[in-house]
């Protein structure tokens, strides 16, 4: 299998972290995004804000230089909730997840898809959820952000799919991290009896898939919503 560059955005924790870790096993040169600190242990990383237009392209100027290359695969992982009910959902609570999980996202991809023209190679992977399709009380903001990636790679997969670029949609359902962790236990425990698989989902698990679009054996799939969510979507 052919070891192509890859950044992960968010890829300091959770999810992101999981992907980075197995693409670098799978033979990928590896680039993660963070916002501070240090990148995690192995990794190699690079400061990004997604919301900041100018904090994108430094951050891929710079992992081009550490890659020795360019992007050729990008993984927009980088994302946030802010729940709160329709009727008290703020202008900036509604602005800013979809800056964050919309806008960031597209702001990667625009910039990625430079250097994946020129070489005639690109595998774009956003990470949306579950919630995108299905809808989720209290999630107006992050259910919209979700759906909206959804657009976007069938739309990149249309403009750009005769130059060797592929965009798809991971679609988690309920993961064990951070981000789920602060769930009160009565709603984890009703969510977990509307999963078919009985159980919460693993990053690992959601890291496999994204290895697999990843790679050259996932040439032909383009434009697609593949859910990693234990059957709780189904047919959304
Ligand atoms: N956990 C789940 O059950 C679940 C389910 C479906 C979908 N997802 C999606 O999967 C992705 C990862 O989720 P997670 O559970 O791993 O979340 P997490 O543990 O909260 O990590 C979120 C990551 O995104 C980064 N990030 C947030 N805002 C950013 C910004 N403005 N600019 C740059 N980086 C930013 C964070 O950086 P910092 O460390 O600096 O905050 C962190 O690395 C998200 O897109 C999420 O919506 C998660």
């Amino acid at each position: 299998m052919a070891g192509r560059n890859v950044l992960v955005t968010g890829g300091n924790r959770g999810i992101g972290l999981s992907i980075a870790r197995a693409l670098a096993e799978a033979g990928h040169s590896v680039v993660i995004t963070h916002r501070s600190g240090e990148p995690p242990e192995g990794l190699q990383g690079v400061l990004c804000e997604v919301t900041d237009t100018a904090s994108v392209d430094a951050a891929f100027t710079q992992a081009e230089e550490l890659l020795g290359g360019p992007v050729e695969v990008l993984v927009a992982n980088a994302g946030v909730t802010r729940d709160q009910l329709l009727m008290r959902m703020s202008d900036e609570e509604f602005d800013s997840v979809i800056d964050t999980n919309l806008a960031g996202a597209f702001r990667c991809a625009r910039r990625a898809v430079k250097g994946m023209i020129r070489a005639r190679h690109g595998r774009i992977i956003f990470i949306s959820s579950v919630v995108g399709l299905y809808g989720s009380p209290g999630q107006t903001n992050y259910s919209a952000s979700k759906s909206g990636l959804v657009g976007l790679a069938r739309s990149i997969s249309r403009e750009l799919g005769t130059r060797g670029i592929t965009a798809n949609v991971v679609a988690p359902g309920f993961i064990e991290t951070d981000m789920t962790e602060v769930l009160p236990e009565d709603r984890k425990k009703a969510y977990q009896a509307s999963i078919p698989a009985g159980r919460f989902g693993q990053a690992d698990e959601v890291a496999a898939t994204v290895r697999f679009l990843a790679s050259d054996d996932a040439a032909y799939i383009t434009g697609a919503v593949i859910p990693v969510d234990g059957g709780l979507g189904m047919g959304h």
